[in-house]
């Protein structure tokens, strides 16, 4: 059978994700702990998904309500694994949603940099036989399934670390764990494997050398790329199989001309699109899903999550953006928050210690320092000055502060909406407003300005 004719065959996935994951000291299922953003289970899945497999049976037991609460809008077969008696027993339990006539692909959901590339490699390498198994060679193999091969390298079994004879445990080729299988043979050989072993477990592995007993050829694909197979057992896994993967997408970003000031600090926990000559200097963490434009630089300790960025646009340190859209030539930062639903138009500028929620900042405008603006519509040029708030809350409800094009505010002044400035109207610095400011008209308010004569200062 060649390639071809074998992906006419519908595929079937199972993914085992019912352990414990005791070592993780966590009150978190093993499987929902997130690498870069996504839990473990989602990156194994999305794998799966990429297969265009028929279904996806996953096994659950620990922390089962968390799991399917995080899952709930993905396709999934639920099968529960009440005790944990093996990985054979586990495969058990999702037997029912197995068709005969399917190539039934195993995985673990603890392993998440698997891609659907080597998948498809394993898929490949099963040919015309009943299963195959991936593969890796290792320089230190312990603790792993040893692969055993007779003398024309044929595969004859797996021998598990704590069964393997002292010639058996030099052997350094390892089970994954992975593996292809033929649907009718998988249900029929694994009613016949036992528990007769070291840990007292029913072993999938020993489906191995229940096939071969049976004259069956046992096909394998060995992975170059051994993190691939990697699984999650503890923290000090969990982040270093982060780290990998995150030096993974930035030397894909780099490679698509995206310049980051260092690769090893740059952390993308989602996804992002990204013109020419786009700058991230350090500690830029990408959440979400972004899009970034041309000429865009993003200074150091910066966080964007689902942010849209035009073209042209300099955004400075220690910036926090979320869920806006910053239009072409803006200029942002340092330390300036953008929360949900901003959009700022063409040159508009927000500077240092300056918070945006859900305001429309039309082009040219500027607020450039330590400003609140919330529920706001602002016009174009419009000028913001140094410590202006819009008061949008009163408690109860929030309301609406209208600025038309070129008005400009005084220093610290507050707004008290809902309120319409005027276009061309000047406030006052110092002003509370709680009634409209007419259009290009001065509008303030403020007490007088008084000194006293001979007042002296109280000393000691
Ligand atoms: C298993 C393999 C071993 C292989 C290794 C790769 C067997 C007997 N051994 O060993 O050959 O080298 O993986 O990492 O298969 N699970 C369940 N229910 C269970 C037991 C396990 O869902 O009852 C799940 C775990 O959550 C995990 C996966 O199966 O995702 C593997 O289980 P684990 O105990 O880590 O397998 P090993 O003993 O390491
Ligand atoms: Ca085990």
């Amino acid at each position: 059978m060649n390639a071809e004719s074998q992906s006419n065959k519908s595929l079937q996935v199972i993914i085992l994700a019912a352990g414990k994951g005791t070592r993780m000291y966590s009150n978190l299922p093993k499987v929902l702990h997130k690498l870069a953003g996504k839990s473990l289970v989602e990156h194994v899945i999305k794998s799966a998904e990429e297969l265009e497999a028929e279904s996806i049976s996953l096994v659950y037991g620990h922390g089962g309500e968390q799991v399917k609460d995080l899952l709930i809008e993905k396709q999934l077969f639920w099968c529960e694994q009440k005790e944990q008696l093996g990985t054979g027993h586990a495969v058990q339990q999702a037997v029912k949603t197995i068709s005969d006539a399917a190539d039934v692909l195993i995985l673990y959901g603890d392993v998440p940099l698997l891609s659907s590339g080597t998948l498809n490699k394993l898929r490949e390498a099963k040919q015309d036989s009943s299963l195959a198994l991936l593969t890796a060679r290792l320089t230190n193999p312990h603790g792993y399934g040893r692969i055993v091969r007779d003398n024309k390298s044929k595969i004859e079994k797996i021998v598990e670390e704590k069964d393997a004879s002292e010639t058996e445990k030099v052997i350094n080729e390892i089970n994954s764990g992975v593996m292809i299988i033929d649907g009718d043979k998988l249900k029929l050989w694994l009613t016949k494997i036992g528990n007769n072993n070291a840990q007292g477990e029913y072993y999938l592995t020993d489906l191995i050398e229940l096939a071969v007993l049976e004259g069956e050829t046992v096909n394998s694909y060995i992975v170059d790329d051994n993190k691939q197979i990697e699984g999650i057992n503890n923290k000090i896994q969990l982040a270093q199989l982060e780290r990998e993967y995150q030096k993974r997408q930035a030397y894909t970003l780099m490679e698509k001309g995206v310049t980051l000031r260092d690769p090893a600090r740059f952390d993308l926990r989602g996804s992002i699109e990204t013109g020419q000559d786009v700058t991230i200097d350090i500690n830029v963490i990408i959440e979400g899903h972004c899009k970034i434009g041309s000429n865009v630089t993003i200074g150091a300790n910066t966080v964007l999550k689902n942010m849209t960025v035009g073209d042209n646009v300099e955004i400075l340190e220690n910036c926090i953006l979320e869920k806006s859209i910053i239009n072409n030539g803006c200029n942002i930062g340092p330390f300036a928050r953008l929360r949900p639903e901003t959009q700022l138009d063409e040159n508009a500028k927000v500077g240092n210690f300056v918070e945006i929620k859900k305001a429309h900042i039309a082009r040219g405008s500027k607020v450039n320092h330590l400003s609140y603006i919330g529920d706001t519509e602002m016009g174009e040029n419009v000028n913001i000055g140094a410590g202006t708030i819009t008061c949008n809350y009163d408690g109860a409800y929030k309301h609406l502060t209208k600025i038309g094009d070129n008005a400009f505010i005084g220093s610290n002044t507050a707004l008290v909406a809902p309120i319409e400035i005027g276009e061309g109207a000047t406030v006052g610095a110092g002003s509370t407003l709680s009634r409209n400011a007419e259009a290009e008209k001065l509008t303030f308010t403020r007490s007088g300005q008084k000194t006293l004569d001979g007042w002296k200062r109280p000393s000691k």
